[in-house]
């Protein structure tokens, strides 16, 4: 079993809180539970149908589920949630368990930032995508009719348990939507990932994102990095209408990424063959951009991302390493979009 802390040290509160990664550490949730400061009275378990992953504590619990499919990532799940939480009698004194995927954990973290404008959270993430990304930093939110995660709060969890266990039962798109996600840290450090074991691999992903996320916890500029490969990953959901699920989408979108930096002559011929390596090679996973919609149409979604405030903005690699490069040429990239679709 490994820990990491996630380092969130401010000026009149340390809000830092651990990461446990191991076989087996859903086990420790009483203890963690426990060890809260103030110690919860109840605790209420959101999680889903299907996610067949079970809590038990020594606190009176409420089990609250949410709708499976990213319909459900809605204002209204949040309401109904909310609701539910306040018909249970919940106050700040009590602890939402979010136990299921990223979706799960957004919900549930977004959910308990609102009720009584902020109650605890501890997050049990049942995918791998979960483990490395969702579930760590803080980021919580739903959908609008108008795009992906528009409406959210940052609101840190108190612990997070990643119990690797879990992970057996993941159905094979799961598990490649985890390792698109897992692909991208390969390039966020000079880390030779591919050389450690599950547990030590997925702990030392926790740990290059709290490093990222105490540098910049409300992304006004590194924290963006983590959103490497992600640029063309969201125009590619869109395009498809969701077949291509965010894992899969951002392992396209790293190579993508990385073909343009190529281009831009930030980086070699060599890092983009590491990159198709490491994506195709080593996780198996999708490298070309499939015809979900023309270059013209995956630009124009670029250019409606939310991160792109001042003009096209994507996450590239280059001699100082992963950074976000506003301003992209357009031009530019409808050529590489042009010659990944044509190849
Ligand atoms: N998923 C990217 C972030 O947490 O910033």
């Amino acid at each position: 079993m490994r820990r990491v802390t996630v380092p969130l040290l401010g000026v009149s509160q340390d809000r830092s809180y651990e990461v446990a990664v191991g076989r087996g550490v859903i086990d420790q949730l009483d203890d963690v539970l426990h060890e809260l400061q103030p110690a919860p009275r109840r605790v209420a378990v959101v999680t889903q149908p299907g996610i067949g992953i079970e809590v038990s504590t020594s606190f009176p619990m409420h089990r609250f589920e949410i709708g499976v499919g990213e319909q459900f990532k809605s204002m209204a799940t949040i309401q109904e949630l909310c609701e539910r939480f306040a018909e249970a009698g919940l106050t700040r004194g009590d602890v939402v368990v979010g136990v299921g995927g990223g979706m799960v954990t957004d919900v549930a973290g977004f959910a308990a930032a609102s009720y009584h404008r902020g109650i605890p959270v501890v997050h049990v993430p049942t995918t791998l995508l979960g483990m490395i990304d969702a579930a760590i930093g803080g980021k919580t939110g739903v959908n609008l009719p108008h795009g992906k995660n528009l409406v959210g709060a940052f609101w840190q969890p108190s612990a997070v348990l990643c119990d690797l266990d879990t992970l057996a039962t993941l159905p094979d798109r799961e598990v490649r939507c985890g390792n698109g996600e897992m692909a991208k840290y390969h390039f966020l450090t000079g880390d030779d990932l591919a050389a450690l074991d599950l547990e030590a691999r997925v702990a030392r992903c926790v740990e290059i994102k709290a490093e990222v996320v105490a540098s910049d916890e409300r992304e006004s500029g590194r924290r963006a990095i983590l959103n490497y490969g992600h640029t063309l990953a969201h125009a590619l959901e869109i395009a498809s209408d969701h077949q291509i699920a965010h894992g899969e989408a951002v392992s396209i979108g790293l190579v993508f990424a990385a073909r343009l930096a190529e281009r831009l002559g930030r980086i070699n011929s060599d890092r983009v063959a590491q990159h198709l390596d490491v994506v195709g090679g080593l996780y198996g996973l999708e490298t070309d951009v499939p015809h979900v919609g023309s270059a013209d149409e995956l630009l124009a979604l670029m250019f409606r991302d939310k991160k792109a405030i001042d003009g096209l903005t994507f996450v590239l690699d280059g001699p100082n390493g992963v950074e976000p490069v506003v301003g992209v040429d357009a031009a530019i990239v409808l050529d590489v979009l042009n010659e990944a679709l044509s190849s």
